[in-house]
């Protein structure tokens, strides 16, 4: 089937994989006939994909969803689709089949790569689809891939997740850890390097579990090395990894590979040891200090940054303290900090001693305090004054006068350069002249 003159939309929500899936839908719409539009009242799909990782990014998905329903009165042909993370949550499902008469299709994490078909039901049979496998299937290669033209590509290397943190919901609606081929992942940063892409990262919801299902012993570690020596690839960053599975081996080829960057996500959670064994996260709070002091001492300059909940059930102010505690201790550059929020299905929701809003909002805002100090703190000591390669990404968003790119490090730099265009896509020395908390300003050396 393919049609002429129709266009569609995808509105992502939250994580990177969602990006990646809206990718490859995008791709088969375009292999459909479709083209992107970036305005509504033109498109004949609609799709949105959600996320469910807290109750505000739900709450955002209904308010989308609520809007476009005058529009569907208006445009009866127009199909409207819910895809991602909400949708294979069953409550969620039956709530949209139910009060969103305006929606057509529906379609879980794991039914991406049957969109066409889905598509095809809907305008032969003029029926509404929904389409939802509770367990996940083989990986499937080989889908097109609408990709953006940039500098940094992700490429995935695991789906799913086994992890099972007791406040998580992604281990239910992104299904068990699957592990893509190496030879799959070599080839398509081979295909990403011709095409003038020059930075990847890697992306799972745990990188280091990767190759845990294969039967012969090949790990992240491995996966790494043979990715080092790709030609034209001059950077490989990887999303997220636990610190539980972070292994010497994996520091040793980390701080020996040539490409790999000096930036660690090393998401914690919480600092107080209760919390921690509550979480069900698989390490104490010292084992962590642990991992990042022999982070330090093989890297030499690197950036630590980090996931912070406040409010997990049961956490008293004093496990609060030692969170804080913690995040003085190590010192991050950054993190993505976050008020517990219960989701339906997992243990923690269940669990008594529920945390009072008031309470997480004000633990909220001291742990932003504290962190945004320490980030200040560390752009003005470390990098103020001093000269730092960046791979340069484009024209900065705030200011089109200047270029914009990321340290090794994974600081934002904002600089000013005698010529602009030329320098997308090089590897760029750039002295730093200011030091905000979010981002650095500087201006390139030649
Ligand atoms: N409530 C608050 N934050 C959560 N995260 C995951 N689940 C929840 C939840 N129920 C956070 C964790 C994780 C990040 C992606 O989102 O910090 O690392
Ligand atoms: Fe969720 Fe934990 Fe898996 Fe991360 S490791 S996706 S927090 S269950």
């Amino acid at each position: 089937m393919e049609v002429e003159n129709k266009h569609f939309i995808i509105h992502t929500y939250g994580c990177q994989m969602n990006v990646h899936d809206s990718e490859i839908l995008a791709g088969m719409l375009g292999q459909m006939g479709y083209s992107q539009t970036s305005k509504e009242e033109e498109a004949d799909i609609i799709l949105i994909n959600t996320c469910t990782i807290r109750d505000k990014a739900e709450q955002k998905v209904f308010g989308k969803l609520g809007a476009l329903k005058k529009l569907k009165e208006e445009k009866p042909n127009l199909i409207v689709g819910i895809c991602g993370c909400m949708s294979q949550q069953e409550e969620v499902a039956e709530k949209i089949k139910k009060s969103y008469r305006h929606v057509d299709l529906l379609f879980g994490t794991h039914n991406v790569h049957q969109l066409p078909e889905m598509i095809k039901k809907i305008l032969f049979n003029n029926e509404r689809v929904f389409e939802i496998w509770e367990k996940e299937g083989e990986v499937v290669e080989g889908l097109p891939q609408q990709r953006n033209e940039g500098v940094s590509a992700w490429v995935t290397i695991t789906y799913g997740c086994n992890n099972f943190c007791t406040y998580c919901i992604v281990p239910y609606v992104r299904g068990r850890e699957r592990s893509r081929k190496p030879e799959d992942i070599v080839e398509e940063t081979k295909r990403l390097a011709s095409e003038g892409f020059k930075e990847i990262t890697l992306l799972g919801q745990n990188v280091n579990s990767y190759g845990k299902d294969f039967d012969e012993s090949y790990d992240f570690a491995d996966l790494i090395k043979d990715l080092d020596d790709i030609e034209g690839i001059e950077r490989i960053r990887y999303m997220t990894s636990h610190p539980r599975d972070f292994t010497d081996k994996l520091v040793d080829v980390i701080a020996n590979s040539k490409k790999v960057c000096n930036h660690f996500h090393l998401p914690v959670q919480a600092g107080s040891n209760t919390v921690l064994k509550k979480m069900n996260r698989g390490y104490t709070r010292e084992e962590y200090l642990e991992l990042v002091g022999k982070i330090k001492k093989s890297m030499g300059h690197v950036a630590i940054t980090t996931d912070l909940i406040v409010g997990f059930p049961g956490e008293t102010e004093e496990d609060f303290q030692a969170t804080l505690d913690l995040v003085s201790q190590v010192r991050f550059d950054s993190a993505f900090t976050f008020a517990y929020s219960p989701r339906t299905g997992t243990p923690a929701a269940k669990m008594e001693e529920q945390v009072r809003k008031e309470d997480k909002s004000r633990r909220l805002t001291a742990l932003i305090d504290l962190q945004n100090q320490i980030s200040k703190e560390i752009n003005e000591g470390s990098y103020l004054g001093n000269t730092f390669t960046v791979l340069v990404e484009g024209p900065s968003k705030n200011n089109p006068d200047f270029l914009s790119g990321r340290t090794t490090t994974n600081k934002l730099v904002n600089f000013s350069a005698p010529s602009n265009e030329s320098l997308v896509g090089q590897i760029v020395k750039v002295k730093i002249i200011e030091a905000q908390t979010w981002s650095l300003l500087g201006e390139v050396v030649l």
